[in-house]
């Protein structure tokens, strides 16, 4: 489909952006990058002395702890297990995007609140546009998931496996928080960035 291909191809050369160093900004450190997912290469390493844009500490956690819980879940056997892979499936791709896309603007927001925006800052720009052009995708996806997520929310209910029914909870919440808080702060991260910081 071409929007896929327009989608893979922007990945790629955002994919590219993350490994901008913007040393000076003095953003995170390289363990808070989100691991490779399996099948992924691993990213080069960023040159000494500088830091790539990069997922968030609490954010890259955050998906790793839904991730590990959900692969977990998809073990179970009959339909809780069942529900769960289907939910896992809506999901990857959605959280790869967000970590692609959604979550690395997030890491400017501390040296923004610390002073002003700066031209290296400008590397967020492709990813922050592709983040406008994508967010109704992105919401539709959220549908998709709380689909998924209702069914083996039901479920676990049934199987009586009450950490599950509160990871479900609490997977609802993160995708509202997205919604409501974190991906309007990333697209104003990007508005902001072109706005102020100055051209190179
Ligand atoms: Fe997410
Ligand atoms: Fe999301």
């Amino acid at each position: 489909m071409a929007g896929d291909r327009a989608r893979a191809k922007d990945g790629a050369m955002i994919a590219r952006t993350l490994l901008i160093p913007i040393g000076s900004l003095g953003l995170l450190a390289a363990s808070c990058s989100a691991p490779p997912q399996p099948g992924e290469a691993e990213p080069p390493a960023a040159a000494e002395g500088s830091s790539p844009l990069q997922v968030p500490q609490s954010l890259a956690r955050e998906h790793q702890e839904i991730h590990e819980t959900l692969a977990r879940a998809t073990r179970e056997p009959g339909e809780l297990g069942k529900t769960a892979m289907v939910l896992e499936q809506a999901l990857a791709p959605h959280f790869k995007r967000e970590e692609e896309i959604a979550a690395p603007p997030l890491g400017l927001l501390p040296a923004l609140a610390r002073g002003p925006a700066t031209a290296e800052m400008r590397a967020v720009l492709p990813m922050t546009q592709a983040l406008e052009r994508e967010l109704p995708h992105m919401l539709e996806e959220h549908g998709a998931v709380r689909d998924a997520l209702t069914r083996f929310r039901a479920e676990a209910v049934k199987a009586n496996k009450p950490d599950y029914v509160r990871f479900c909870d609490a997977l609802a919440a993160h995708a509202l928080q997205e919604e409501e808080i974190l991906y309007p702060a990333a697209i104003a991260v990007g508005r902001y960035v072109d706005s102020a910081a100055p051209k190179p």
